[in-house]
């Protein structure tokens, strides 16, 4: 066998959006890259912001001696100098350049600490829907994956919570604003279950790391603000990256930052930095490190993200599609109006409406639009949207 039994059953498993990337390149071949409308991927299309540009051509005009080599293993100094800053504004709480560790990532951020903190058999909470990617960053480092549902507003339903935590509980993942579904976590609602971790540390003996996934942090509507995860819980790291916010997916660029007073800090922090080399990371991207550490302060164009939302939301709704309003992150997660969802992703597919079954996020029954493609491609849609409501949506 050329591929472990593990590899291959995950392979298949878990799927959803490879196999709708790899149906809707065949029917992109078909009809013409035009003639599709992928809202499959959570790809911006949206370039990033001049900023950026200024940043790297100032580098590759004014280049420093050695800025190719290896460094440190948490990353720059002066990047993480740059990123604790803008920690400490959003969280209001001091948290210096010891307490991030720059990484590959959010994806990388979220391994690093998966690898540092879990024991084998160890439990790491999600809620679903969820990025099912959680499910194969949790086996990579021995752990299972406790899945638990969410409300009709896809909030994590904390009662069940409560009684799900146990002594092998060693990690909740949170993610807001949240992939698929858009939702945002109010600050109320994050400090309960703050508490509700908290009171269970304490009668279960055990210590439960928050992993806050803010990958989608500054893509926030409504006058919403970010709720300062640092504030929330003892034991919280944040996990993100400058792949949404500035649009740079494929630079691979994000970080870690640790509460600045967690316990055993220093053991955690070394564990961290530790992982990042053992993963085969060594290092977050040079060229990046020096660029992002400008750029700590811009953001893509929250608005133009705002108005797409709009567009879309308000066109499904009238067309008779039921959806939670979602006021963050570009992606929206309405109900599908077929019995199942992958029979109507493939009636979508029909009209070369390309979108992600529930079940590809661990939720059946509804399906995934990602809106961060350009104002054509979704007006493009709209007429698949609407054939495929007809065939299923009565009045
Ligand atoms: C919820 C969530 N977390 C993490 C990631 C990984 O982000 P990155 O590209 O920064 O590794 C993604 C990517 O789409 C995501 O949607």
């Amino acid at each position: 066998m050329s591929i472990s039994e593990n590899v291959r059953k995950r392979m298949v498993d878990g799927s959803w959006i490879r196999r709708m990337f790899e149906e809707g390149a065949i029917l992109k071949k078909k009809h013409g890259e035009h003639n599709v409308f992928d809202l499959s991927l959570g790809n911006p299309v949206i370039e990033p912001p001049a900023e950026f540009k200024h940043a790297l051509r100032k580098l590759s005009e004014n280049p420093m001696a050695g800025m190719h080599r290896y460094m440190e293993n948490a990353g720059y100094e002066e990047t993480r100098i740059a990123v604790a800053k803008q920690v400490t504004i959003e969280n209001s709480l001091e948290v210096s350049a010891r307490d991030i560790i720059m990484t590959v990532g959010a994806a990388g951020a979220i391994n690093v600490i998966l690898k540092t903190v879990l024991n084998p058999g160890d439990e790491v909470i999600v809620f679903a829907p969820y990025f099912m990617e959680y499910d194969n960053y949790i086996d990579n480092h021995g752990g299972k994956t406790r899945v638990i549902p969410t409300d009709d507003n896809f909030l994590p339903d904390l009662g069940i919570l409560k009684k799900a935590i146990s002594k092998k509980t060693r990690a909740v993942i949170i993610n807001s604003p949240n992939n698929p579904t858009g939702v945002v976590y109010h600050e109320d609602f994050v400090k309960q279950l703050g508490g509700i971790l908290e009171a269970q540390e304490k009668k279960l003996n055990i210590k439960i790391y928050l992993i806050s996934d803010e990958a989608y942090s500054s893509l926030i509507y409504d006058g919403l603000k970010y709720v300062p995860i640092l504030q929330m819980y003892h034991r919280s790291l944040i996990a993100t990256s400058h792949s949404k916010d500035l649009a740079l997916p494929g630079e691979r660029i994000g970080y870690i930052a640790v509460h600045p007073s967690i316990e055993s800090k220093d053991d955690l922090v070394s564990g961290l930095i530790f992982c990042n080399r053992i993963l085969g990371f060594v290092n977050a991207p040079a060229l990046m490190q020096n660029i992002v550490r400008h750029l700590q302060h811009v953001t893509v164009s929250i608005p133009e993200y705002q108005e797409k939302r709009d567009f879309l939301y308000n066109n499904l709704c009238g067309m008779g599609y039921q959806l939670v309003r979602p006021q963050g992150a570009f992606y929206m997660f309405p109900k599908a109006p077929a019995e199942n969802d992958v029979e109507f992703v493939h009636e979508l597919q029909k009209f070369n409406v390309l979108t992600v079954p529930g079940r590809g996020f661990g939720y059946p029954g509804y399906f995934r639009i990602s809106y961060c493609v350009n104002h054509k491609t979704l007006e493009g849609a709209l007429f698949g949207f609407k054939k495929a409501a007809g065939q299923f949506i009565r009045s």
